[in-house]
């Protein structure tokens, strides 16, 4: 974790297993002079557009997300680890690990938090997680006439903002395992070699004034679009017109050789591997044949994504995720006689968080929106 923007914990009591700095939150803040409190609500009454922005992010949810409430509920005893990442700030976290029994993650020593802000917990990856220490609001900038002190902080700029918590590999136990990668898969890439951030994709640079009545300048949304796939299972308006502004990581291209159909599936816009991040996501390429007047004849269906044993211990026994710009040629194998009627094939591309059958064990189903499509195309057969 080194040279991570996270900081390491100063709190006299630490929390010590395997090291990570997750094993402890953030430390404290105070709130900057100039402002009253540290929650996102007042910062966005001044930083408008980015508050609204945030708002619709998955960062916003971290908190209040269905699934992460019913994973919580299933093994309480752990949760202190949990909300070191989702809710990462001493000051959103009602108690606090200040050690654990016989180095086990299952028996943490809690203890009440004096200095807990019922406010600002509910807000996830809030605002002051990225922007405040010591008193001051970190940015991009450092020269702004702002209302609060601010500084320059060049952690901000590239991967360290979000390397930290998307870097997470650990096994505590046989069934709790953390396993992400996206830092050292961005870092491996094309696009770590030209220092391409994650910023550079997930917040896209636009011109505009950053607070009310501020001049113009070179700013980034603060989308952190990703899968595409909603936490709501109604989508706010302005969500919507924000996922325009993003393309998805697959393309596809649809080749057909000598009467042999084939996808040309290629990570082309994904700065690691598709799809990152949690082991449960996959992505569904569906394709269908059909009949000039649009019915489906036949349809085949294509998984990307890692495949995951987790009881008794925690295991991956398949991996097939695209690594960023590779390309794949899958063969549609249509051989029903019926297919001679075909004259269209048709794609449909889903991106899924997690299975229908772990929804359902989490009784997540229709409640929480598993999936999203995030591509369609058809091509007509000669
Ligand atoms: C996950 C980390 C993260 C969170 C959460 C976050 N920001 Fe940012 N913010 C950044 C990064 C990174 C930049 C700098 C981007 C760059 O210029 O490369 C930035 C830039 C800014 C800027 C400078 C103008 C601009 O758009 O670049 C302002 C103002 C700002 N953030 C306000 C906020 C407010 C207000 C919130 C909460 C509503 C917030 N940020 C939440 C990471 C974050
Ligand atoms: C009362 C209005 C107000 C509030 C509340 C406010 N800000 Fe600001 N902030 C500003 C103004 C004005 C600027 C300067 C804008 C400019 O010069 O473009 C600014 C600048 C910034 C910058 C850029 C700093 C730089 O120079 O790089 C960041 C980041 C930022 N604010 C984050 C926050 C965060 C996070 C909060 C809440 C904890 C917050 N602000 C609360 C008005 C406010
Ligand atoms: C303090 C920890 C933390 C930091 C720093 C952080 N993230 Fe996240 N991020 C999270 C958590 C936790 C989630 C999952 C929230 C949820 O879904 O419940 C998440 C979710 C995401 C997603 C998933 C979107 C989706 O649902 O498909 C993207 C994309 C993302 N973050 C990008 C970024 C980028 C870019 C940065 C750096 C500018 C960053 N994050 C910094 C903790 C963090
Ligand atoms: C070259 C652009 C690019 C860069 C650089 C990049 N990403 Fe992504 N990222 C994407 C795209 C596009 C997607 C959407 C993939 C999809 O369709 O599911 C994505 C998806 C994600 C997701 C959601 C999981 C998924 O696969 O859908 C997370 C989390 C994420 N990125 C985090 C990061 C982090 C952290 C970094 C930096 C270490 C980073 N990204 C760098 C383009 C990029
Ligand atoms: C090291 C920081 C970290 C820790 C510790 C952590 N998470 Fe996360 N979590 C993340 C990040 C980053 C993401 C975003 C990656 C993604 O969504 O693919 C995330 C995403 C999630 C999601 C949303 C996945 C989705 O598909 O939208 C759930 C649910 C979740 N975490 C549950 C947990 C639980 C339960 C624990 C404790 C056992 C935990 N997390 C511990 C960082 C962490």
């Amino acid at each position: 974790m080194a040279g991570a923007l996270v900081f390491a914990a100063t709190a006299c009591a630490e929390v010590r297993i395997l090291g990570f700095w997750w094993e402890n939150p953030l430390p404290y803040q105070a709130t900057p002079k100039g402002l009253t409190t540290l929650s996102a609500a007042q910062c966005g009454v001044c930083h408008q557009e980015i508050y609204q922005e945030w708002l619709a992010s998955t960062h916003a949810q971290a908190l209040a997300d269905k699934q992460f409430q019913a994973e919580m509920s299933k093994s309480p005893e752990t949760n202190w680890l949990c909300l070191n990442c989702h809710t990462p700030l001493e000051n959103q976290l009602a108690q606090i690990a200040i050690g654990v029994t016989a180095g086990s993650t299952h028996q943490p020593i809690l203890k009440k938090n004096a200095r807990f802000d019922a406010a600002l917990s509910p807000e996830g990856v809030t605002c002051a997680v990225c922007h405040v220490k010591n008193g001051v609001v970190l940015g991009p900038y450092g020269d702004s006439k702002a209302p609060h002190p601010v500084r320059r902080e060049p952690r901000l700029l590239d991967e360290r903002a979000c390397g930290a918590c998307h870097q997470a590999t650990a096994a505590y136990t046989d069934t709790l395992v953390c396993t992400f990668d996206t830092a050292e898969e961005w870092r491996a890439s094309l696009y770590g070699a030209r220092r391409q951030y994650c910023s550079h994709c997930h917040m896209p640079e636009v011109e505009r004034p950053v607070a009310v009545g501020g001049p113009v300048r070179k700013s980034r949304r603060h989308l952190f679009l990703g899968s595409k796939i909603p936490k709501l299972t109604t989508l706010p308006e302005n969500q919507r017109q924000y996922y325009d502004l993003y393309p998805n990581g697959l393309s596809v291209d649809i080749v057909n050789e000598k009467g042999l159909v084939k996808l040309v599936l290629k990570n082309a816009r994904a700065g690691h591997l598709l799809p990152t991040g949690d082991p449960e996501r996959f992505i569904l390429v569906k394709a269908e044949m059909a009949d000039s007047a649009g019915r489906m004849l036949d349809r085949q269906t294509y998984r990307i994504g890692q495949e995951w044993v987790w009881y008794p211990q925690v295991r991956k026994i398949s991996d097939n995720r695209l690594k960023p710009l590779e390309e794949r040629q899958v063969e549609l194998r249509f051989s029903n006689p019926r297919h001679v009627r075909a004259t269209l094939v048709r794609v449909t591309v889903e991106n899924w968080r997690l299975s229908q059958q772990n929804a359902a064990y989490h009784k997540l189903t229709g409640v929480y929106p598993q999936s999203a499509v995030v591509l369609r195309l058809e091509k007509p057969l000669p």
